[in-house]
This record gives C-alpha cells, structure tokens and sequence, in this order.
C-alpha cells in the first residue's frame, strides 16, 4: 500500500450486496422474467446465483443485465447439495425457500459460515412446520424437508434481517398471515422487494406481517451502490486531510445510513445530492470532506443500521478525539469473523488504543497508527478496514490475504488507487 497524501474525485462503489441476493431469490420465485441491472458480481452473490440454478432456475447474464427467468413459487429438486460458501444470506434466506418447497434438501457452507449458528432460522422454520436436521441442531450442513406451512408468530430476540427475511420468505407459502417482530428495526430490503413484486406485506415500526400463500409477478430491479461499501471511502476521505469525494449513486435507506449518521454525530462532513427513489430503494449521491473527528456511543438501535460498518468505524474512531463505545454489538461476534476480537487484536498491532468488550468495543483517540502486519482473517470487511486503517499509518503495512475483498467488492482496491492523489 503506497503513500499518497489526499483523497479526491468521484467514485462509484459495489452494487448492494443486500439487494442484488434478494433480487435473485425474489425473482426466482415469480412468475415471469426480471432483468436486475447492476447486479453485484461479487463471490456471495455468484454463489446465490449458482443455488438457484441447481434449484432450476434459468439465470443468464446479457448484456450487462441479469436475467432471472422465474420458476414461480414451486422449485426444482435439486440433484446435488446447494452450496452457499461464505455466504450468511444465501444460506438464511434460502432456508426460508426450501422450506416451501415438496421435496429435502442440504445447505453447505464453507469453513466460516459452517461456524456461524442457525439455529436462529431453524426455531422459526420449524414451527412453521418444515423438518429441519442441522450438525449440532445449530450449523451447517443443514437438511430441509419442506412441505406446507402454517403461518406463525414469531417474536425474535434478536435483530437479524437474515432471520426476518427468511421467515417472511416462508411466509410466502404459509397459509393465512404470517407476522414477525425484532427488538429494533433491521435493513428492510426484503419487504421494499416483496411489495414491489406484488406480496401482501405491511411494516409496523419492528413488526411485519405478510399474507400467504402467495404469488409474485416479476419485476426489473436496478441495484444501487452499496452503502456497506461506501462506508470505507466515506471514513477515508474524512479521516485523511485535504479530501473530498463523491460516491454515485448509492442505497441511501435508513435503515442502512447508521454510518452517515453516527459520523456525522462524530463531525464528519457529509452531504447527499441527486436524491431520487428507484424501485422503493432512495439512492443519492454522498460527499464527503475531511475533518476533525471527536469520540461517540454506538449501541442499542444503532447498531443494526450499521453492522457491517463497525470495523471501519473503529478505524475512524483511532482518529477522533476522546473515548469512543461501541456496546451492545455482540452479533459482530458472529460474523464472517469474531469481528470484534478481530477488530481490536488488527488495530493493536498498528497501535491504536483499543479495548475488546463482551459486547464491543472502546477505542481512544487520536492515535498516530503505525504500519504492522495484519491479517484479514478471510473477512471482506476487515481487508477494507485495514487498507483504510493504513492510509493513516506511518511506515508500510502489510495485509496477509487481501483477495478475500472479492466476497462483496472486488474492485476495492482499484477503485482506491483511482482516488489516492
Ligand atoms: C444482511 C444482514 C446482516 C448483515 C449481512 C447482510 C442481509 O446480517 O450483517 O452482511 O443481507 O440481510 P444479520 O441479519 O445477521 O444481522
């Protein structure tokens, strides 16, 4: 990673990895032929693709679109296991399909997702009616046998929209009115999805209920950029003097823009421009500016609307002035990675001042960072985080495998090298 002194100029970043899933899956299931445009060609979502195909879904790339051509809510049976990979979303929400489905069928993952629990989705699926038979009752491989389902009630203790999105999926082939509740609001891309494909779906703050059995029409998506993404350009350019840039055309709905907010509270400048909505999805283009950061807490309702963001705002967090908490995180331990030992064993070694907490983390700042070997662990996220962390860093950093950016971005680093100066 070289040296380089500001950041500016205008970049578009990954296609929403949220949405490009769901546009898959949701169009998989309608009757008709959807184009998603924009779809993000990234390792998760190649391997939603090639589930569905073992699935008998028709999914062909032309011409810059994707074209999903929709089996309706009865899928094939497939011949061989569906492998999700690295993917949480893939394995959750196709869980929620399967069982709907007339036929058994097994879920892998690889060596990180097969650590990651599911019981979270089994618990509802099988009260639904589905038999479900996973290593340990919790992980993967997972055998589904699905059939019909009854509409449940279901209050979750935690707020995953993984584990929403896969019982609303359910809901699609449960008879009756199928409800679902979480402590606090998580992304609603499913449920935006859902409505535009014509299911009968309603949102009450934390609660939503969606009628079965149902059908979809088919629908043309258009992703926007990821706002997950953005997030590493946005703390760069704040953090880094003299910056400013332009991020086109990303996903700007709410229950994503933690990020924006939280560094806003921080004092970071940042502004939307070209504000408009496509396919029930608000879109904007965000600048950012350098400036001067000081300390905050991050917890409670917070915290799902920037899960993702966490690693790279502990970076920010080394730069700003004072003592910043994150609690109430501890789903981070869950992640791609334990995200939060990760986190703060990384930014020990350039030498930032941070504490690992049971549910987050404390980092005081300013701290000048020094360039160390670290390590992604096979996490997209901490890749990006520590190439941000060591634009910061006096001296040469060294990341140990930073291919793994190709889960969700695999221009990251050429997109980067654009705006460097
Ligand atoms: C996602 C939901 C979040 C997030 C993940 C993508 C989704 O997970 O961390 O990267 O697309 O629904 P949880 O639902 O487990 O919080």
């Amino acid at each position: 990673m070289n040296k380089f002194r500001r950041i500016t100029g205008e970049i578009y970043v990954a296609p929403d990895k949220s949405i490009s899933h769901r546009a898959i899956m949701i169009a998989a299931i309608a009757e008709g032929i959807s184009r998603i445009k924009n779809f993000l060609y990234a390792d998760d979502c190649i391997s939603t693709i090639k589930c569905f195909q073992k699935l008998g879904v028709e999914v062909v790339d032309e011409k810059n679109e994707i074209i999903v051509k929709g089996k309706g809510p009865n899928l094939a049976n497939p011949l061989d296991v569906l492998d999700a990979v690295n993917s949480g979303t893939t394995a959750r929400l196709l869980s929620g399909i399967l069982a709907g489905q007339n036929f058994s069928s097994k879920i892998i993952g690889d060596e990180s997702l097969s650590k990651r629990p599911m019981k979270r989705i089994i618990e509802p699926l099988e009260k639904m009616g589905a038999k479900i038979r996973a290593r340990e009752n919790n992980f993967l491989p997972i055998e589904i046998t699905g059939g019909k389902l009854k509409p449940i009630n279901y209050n979750s203790k935690i707020t995953s929209a993984q584990v929403k999105s896969c019982v609303l999926l359910a809901g699609l082939y449960a008879d009756g009115v199928t409800k679902f509740s979480e402590p606090h609001k998580s992304r609603d891309h499913t449920e935006r999805m859902l409505e535009n494909f014509g299911a009968q779906i309603e949102s009450n703050k934390n609660t939503m209920t969606i009628k079965g059995i149902a059908k979809l029409k088919a629908s043309d998506i258009l992703v926007p950029g990821d706002i997950s993404s953005a997030a590493f350009f946005v703390v760069a350019a704040t953090i880094i003097k003299n910056s400013k840039l332009r991020i086109k055309n990303v996903g700007v709905n709410p229950t994503r823009t933690g990020i924006i907010d939280i560094m806003s509270r921080m004092g970071a400048k940042i502004f939307f421009e070209n504000e408009k909505t496509i396919n029930n999805e608000p879109i904007a283009d965000i600048i950012v500016e350098s400036s001067q950061l000081k300390s905050t807490i991050i917890k409670g309702s917070d915290i799902p609307r920037l899960i993702d963001e966490i690693p790279v705002i502990a970076v920010a967090a080394t730069q700003s002035e004072g003592e910043t908490l994150i609690m109430e995180a501890k789903e981070l331990r869950v992640k791609e990675t334990d995200r939060l030992k990760a986190v703060a064993s990384e930014l020990k070694k350039m030498g930032a001042d941070i504490e690992e907490l049971e549910d987050g983390l404390i980092i005081c700042g300013p701290t000048k960072l020094k360039g160390a070997k670290v390590e992604s662990r096979n996490d997209h996220r901490m890749a990006m985080s520590l190439t941000i962390a060591s634009l910061v860093a006096d001296g040469k950093t060294t990341l140990k495998n930073p291919e793994c950016v190709n889960i969700s971005f695999p221009l990251f680093y050429e997109t980067l090298k654009k705006i460097t100066k």
